[in-house]
């Protein structure tokens, strides 16, 4: 029954972090079009913030945790080898956040490095690595 549970937590914790994941690089893709220091650049600037610091990050740490804790309570293996193709997948994710929190920061920096356009591809990674981490996890295709 713990397992359960657990996997319910795990589950509601990749929800929110994906929707962090998906619409950090659209928040991008406007702040792009806002001049530099105007009233919308720091409305940009405070938004990002928040959903970094209030939804992406809890959320991503719970979901790691309780995706730990559910090898052990369901008597899995971490050598199985669609957990180690699955965590392949998280690890894309975790360098997918870090990335996402740097470019807030050149947003925050006042750094426009970044085209419309970069973030319009970037946006389409997390599609790509949710794919592969929910095949591996659900059908767990024998390796
Ligand atoms: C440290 C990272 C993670 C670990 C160790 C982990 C581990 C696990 C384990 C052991 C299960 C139970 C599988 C089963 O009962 O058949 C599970 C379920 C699941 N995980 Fe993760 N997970 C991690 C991260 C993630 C991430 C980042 C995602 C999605 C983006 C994800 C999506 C899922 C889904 C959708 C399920 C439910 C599968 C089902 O009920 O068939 N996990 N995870």
């Amino acid at each position: 029954m713990l397992a359960l549970w657990v996997k319910a937590l795990h589950i509601v914790a990749v929800f929110a972090w994906m929707a962090g994941l998906f619409y950090l690089p659209r928040l991008f893709v406007y702040h792009t079009r806002q001049e530099l220091g105007s009233d919308s650049d720091r409305l940009f600037i405070h938004m990002e913030d928040r959903l970094v610091k209030v939804i992406m990050r809890p959320a991503g740490v719970v979901t790691l945790l309780a995706g730990v804790v559910l090898v052990g309570v369901s008597g899995f293996s971490w050598g199985d080898g669609w957990l180690s193709a699955k965590l392949l997948g998280v690890l894309g994710l975790v360098i997918y956040h870090s990335s996402l929190e740097r470019y807030a920061f050149e947003f925050r920096h006042g750094r426009r490095l970044r085209s419309e356009r970069f973030f319009r591809v970037v946006n389409e990674v997390p599609t790509v690595l949710l794919v592969w981490i929910v095949i591996w996890v659900v059908v767990k295709p024998s390796i």
